[in-house]
């Protein structure tokens, strides 16, 4: 069903495609493990049991509707405290993707993916580390290509936004060669810059106010920064600053 993308140059050459797994990131992670891998490995299923996602939630996706895989990359040319490097390519080589069909896609910091407001695709990137540098980096994605019906109000789909169902292996196809496109201008290292303003400007929050939680408190404000570290700042509509928040510490309120 998924055939392995021989017009890449890293990403996609070999895919493992299992019909269901319980997660192609632990999948994956096996295969690193045991040593059995090539950087770009793809490991892609159409039912996964028991998905992972961000701060420990469960990913849940409609069985052959979506696509729901994992990337072994071997960035080793990466210090470590870059590491947030990965998730900004990894998003815009997404965003890429999801723009050969429509517009109104944003990066919400980290590294969600949303259309218009709505999360169309989770991102779980899980790193190894050896010595002062990047070992490995499972990149785990969940793209809602044709589920219709969705459980969260906040999320949509491909064919929800564009109206058409899609062939899965197809664009397949078509998201390896953003993913691979995006790495290659990592890999070549002399545009690290140009990914992180792409990564700023296509942030949610980034040029306009919008609504978080922080502390039991809601409040309004604007993303000012995303630093080297992938720490977020914010400018409050008071003028205030909360600067250098990790992950666990603001929630975004989209409504
Ligand atoms: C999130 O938004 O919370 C991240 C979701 C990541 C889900 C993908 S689906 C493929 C890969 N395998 C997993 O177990 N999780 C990631």
């Amino acid at each position: 069903m998924y055939n392995s993308i021989q017009d890449t140059l890293i990403i996609g050459k070999k895919v493992i495609y299992l019909p269901s797994c319980h997660s192609t990131n632990d999948i994956a992670a096996e295969i690193v493990h045991a040593g059995l891998f090539t950087e770009g490995t793809v490991v892609i299923t159409d039912h996964q049991l028991s998905g992972r996602g961000q701060r420990g939630t469960n990913w849940v996706a409609n069985p052959g509707e979506n696509l729901t895989l994992s990337v072994v990359l071997t960035p080793t040319f990466l210090p470590i405290q870059d590491q947030f490097l990965i998730s900004q390519t990894i998003a815009l080589g997404i965003k890429a993707y999801l723009e050969k069909y429509i517009s109104g896609v944003e990066i919400k910091w980290p590294n969600d993916i949303l259309v218009n407001r709505k999360k169309i695709c989770g991102i779980l990137i899980e790193n190894t580390i050896q010595g002062s540098k990047l070992n490995t980096s499972i990149v785990g994605i969940g793209l809602n290509i044709n589920q219709i019906y969705l459980e969260n109000d906040l999320a949509t789909s491909l064919s929800g936004e564009t109206g058409s169902e899609l062939t899965l292996g197809d664009e397949f196809a078509a998201l390896i060669r953003c993913l691979d496109a995006a790495y290659l201008q990592l890999r070549s290292g002399n545009r690290i810059a140009e990914i992180r303003s792409a990564y700023m400007n296509s942030l949610y929050g980034y040029a306009e106010e919008v609504k978080f939680s922080y502390k039991d408190r809601v409040y309004t404000g604007t993303v000012i920064r995303v630093n080297e570290l992938g720490l977020l700042s914010v400018r409050l509509s008071n003028g205030d600053e909360l600067t250098d928040l990790g992950i666990k510490e603001i929630s975004w309120i989209r409504n």
